[in-house]
């Protein structure tokens, strides 16, 4: 059968499934799937299906796995390792499976401090939903507006609020999943404690669509404060950030966020705003943004923290929602200003992703610092202080791949990990092996084999022995 007649086979038949209409083949039409959103990673889909309820991905999952076509699922193409959008050098036949029209979210129970939602539903329309009854999601991020529960679950999302709720991972109580042979698996009836046998929700956390897919989840919300305080404190050094940060989260049981801005960042963000910095810039380079959250008003106490800590320059702190969102602004609109940078100059920014112990994140920006002085590219790194996370932006890079080997080999050595909350995808593939064993590799390759044997749940993510990522 050539190539055009096996096409317009394949979308007959999810066309039965999902309707004509959620089958989307003309070039323009599929573009917006095809491509990541900062532009480096993309390929070639045969087509972008839209699903809207879980039989029907089960239906058009089955169909794939009779016909050996591969399978990206999709959420809100926030991604940010290409794990998202087709393959670029993929010759299988590929569909993207847009889990978006999967945005239905249920009634929350304000007793369980639950809700049930649909893969595609927004984090932004899961908090909305939370905060209609004065309840709060434990999961927040910049990207809220278009990134998904289904797509927050597969990369096992992080952010800002991991210091006082952990990752994604810890929020999931029950996922509904479709397994590539079209089978439903799972529970959402959201029992705390429930255990007989496989943790369903374990195995899709983090492991990127190549399991199974997430079609629906039970949720975990937690109290809304109506207090809240936000610092953006300028430091000496950053030995004494992370001092800061001990005594914080040692003081204060309010304790929500921690992150880090380092000055480039800042001056970065206020340079696209056109605002001025909000505090005196850092000798050391380092800004720390703190947020408490209580509820009673949790400001004199972590005033009294931040007093008694060494290496405190300026502080700049906020209680009213307005002044509030402006300092915010500072941490949260650091990756637009990048991607600002990256649209004027023409060249994709080449991020990192990587944790250390929090004593070794100076070591770690020291040589960061130096891989982008050896490319004469511009480092703006920020991010989740408390848990030793970084995101090492490259502006004007032109050696990616050796900034990368740089970077990954010094955060394996510093016995940290090459991927903290954005996944591994196809970005680095070439990379596990520094924080994995080979006996864990093979396990998981086994363990993946079992569940799809035809190996059409994304192929090529999280695959470590085929160097499919290409840094371009
Ligand atoms: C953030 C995203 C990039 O922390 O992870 O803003
Ligand atoms: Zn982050």
């Amino acid at each position: 059968m050539d190539a055009d007649r096996a096409v317009t086979r394949l979308r007959d038949a999810v066309a039965a499934i999902v309707g004509d209409e959620h089958v989307l083949l003309d070039d323009d039409m599929r573009a917006g799937y095809e491509t990541d959103w900062t532009g480096r990673y993309t390929g070639r889909a045969s087509m972008v299906v839209r699903p809207a309820t879980t039989d029907q991905v089960a239906a058009v999952v089955r169909h794939c796995d009779e016909h050996a076509i591969a399978i990206i699922p999709q959420g809100g193409n926030t991604g940010l390792v290409g794990a998202a959008v087709p393959r670029a050098h993929s010759t299988r036949p590929t569909i993207v499976l847009s889990m978006r029209r999967l945005d239905v979210i249920g009634r929350v129970d304000v007793d369980a401090l639950q809700v049930t939602a649909g893969a595609g539903v927004t984090i932004a329309a899961w908090r909305a939903s939370a905060r209609a009854v004065g309840l709060d999601i434990p999961i927040d991020f910049a990207a809220r507006d278009s990134a998904t529960i289904g797509g927050a679950i597969a990369t096992n999302a992080g952010g800002s609020r991991v210091l006082r709720y952990g990752t994604m991972r810890r929020q999931v109580v029950g996922v509904e999943a479709v397994l590539a042979d079209g089978s439903v698996v799972g529970s959402l009836a959201g029992l705390p404690k429930e255990t007989v046998g496989l943790d369903w929700p374990s195995l899709v956390a983090g492991t990127e669509g190549t399991m199974a897919i997430v079609t629906a989840a039970r949720l975990r919300l937690v109290p809304l404060f109506e207090h809240v305080v936000t610092a953006l404190v300028s430091m000496a050094t950053i030995a004494d950030a992370v001092t800061l940060v001990g005594l914080l989260r040692q003081r204060l049981g309010s304790l929500d966020a921690v992150e880090i801005v380092q000055q480039q960042a800042l001056d970065l963000v206020a340079a696209h705003l056109g605002t001025a910095p909000p505090i005196l810039p850092s000798a050391g380079g380092t800004i720390v943004l703190v947020e408490c959250a209580d509820h009673r008003d949790p400001s004199i106490d972590l005033s009294a923290v931040v007093d008694s800590a060494p290496g405190v320059l300026d502080t700049a702190v906020a209680i009213d929602p307005v002044q509030r969102a402006h300092l915010v602004q500072f941490r949260d609109r650091i990756t637009e200003a990048i991607a600002a940078v990256a649209a004027s100059t023409g060249v994709p920014t080449y991020k990192l992703d990587v944790a250390v112990p929090i004593r070794a994140v100076g070591e770690l920006l020291d040589v960061a610092g130096r891989a982008a002085d050896s490319d004469r590219a511009e480092l703006i790194a920020f991010g989740h202080l408390a848990e030793g996370n970084l995101h090492l932006n490259y502006l004007r890079t032109t050696t990616p791949s050796t900034i990368a080997e740089t970077v990954l080999g010094a955060v394996a050595r510093l016995g940290g990990t090459i991927s903290a909350e954005h996944g591994i995808g196809v970005a680095k593939t070439s990379w596990m092996h520094l924080v994995r064993s080979a006996a864990d590799l093979d396990a998981q390759r086994a363990l993946r084999r079992a569940l799809d044997p035809n190996r059409i749940l994304n192929p090529g993510v999280l695959e470590p022995v085929t160097p499919i990522a290409q840094v371009p």
